[in-house]
């Protein structure tokens, strides 16, 4: 069982989750890069996705050299922008093709998921387990245990469950 992390973060709540499940387990990892940076102005970024994201909006990335086929299933982590998944990754979900690969989707958020897991699913194709949805307030988990325990019984073996 080989595992990916593909992750975007841009205050870097997700990437703290990401260096925790890298931590623990070691997976390879890869990161979303748009090719222009987003400003650091976060009431504008806020501002202008909220007219971008019901457009499908989809910003320039820079392409990722991997080989998803070395990997069985692929922890795509993303912070939720207007209730669904952050442009950057809606880009990769639209570039890469991922049709009956297994994704395990984590999305950070402030407490409104919204599609953001069924529009991962209807955008790939993809089987869809242990989905998890992480609120923050103000850069803090507001249930860390929640996040810990999903980590311990990340291996477990699910033959046996
Ligand atoms: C453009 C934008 C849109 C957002 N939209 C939502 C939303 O619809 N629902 C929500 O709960 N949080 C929303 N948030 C908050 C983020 O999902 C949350 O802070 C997330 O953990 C940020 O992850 P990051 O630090 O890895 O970028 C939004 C944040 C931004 C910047």
């Amino acid at each position: 069982m080989k595992r990916l992390i593909v992750f975007y973060s841009y205050t870097n709540n997700t990437r703290g989750i990401v260096d925790k499940i890298k931590n623990r387990y070691n997976y390879d990892t890869v990161e979303i890069k748009t090719k222009e940076e987003y400003s650091d102005d976060y009431d504008k970024v806020v501002a202008s996705e909220e007219k971008l994201v019901p457009l499908d909006y989809q910003p320039d990335i820079e392409p990722l050299d991997i080989d998803f086929n070395q990997y069985d299933e692929i922890i795509l982590c993303t912070p939720v922008w207007w209730y669904s998944v952050a442009s950057p990754v809606n880009t990769f979900l639209h570039t890469y093709n991922l049709k009956g690969k297994t994704i395990i989707p984590i999305a950070t958020n402030g407490g409104w998921l919204g599609r953001t897991f069924d529009n991962i699913a209807n955008l790939t194709g993809a089987n869809i387990k242990k989905s998890l949805s992480l609120q923050f307030d103000k850069g803090r988990l507001t249930n860390p245990y929640e996040f810990e325990d999903w980590l311990d019984h990340l291996e477990d073996d699910e033959s046996k469950m």
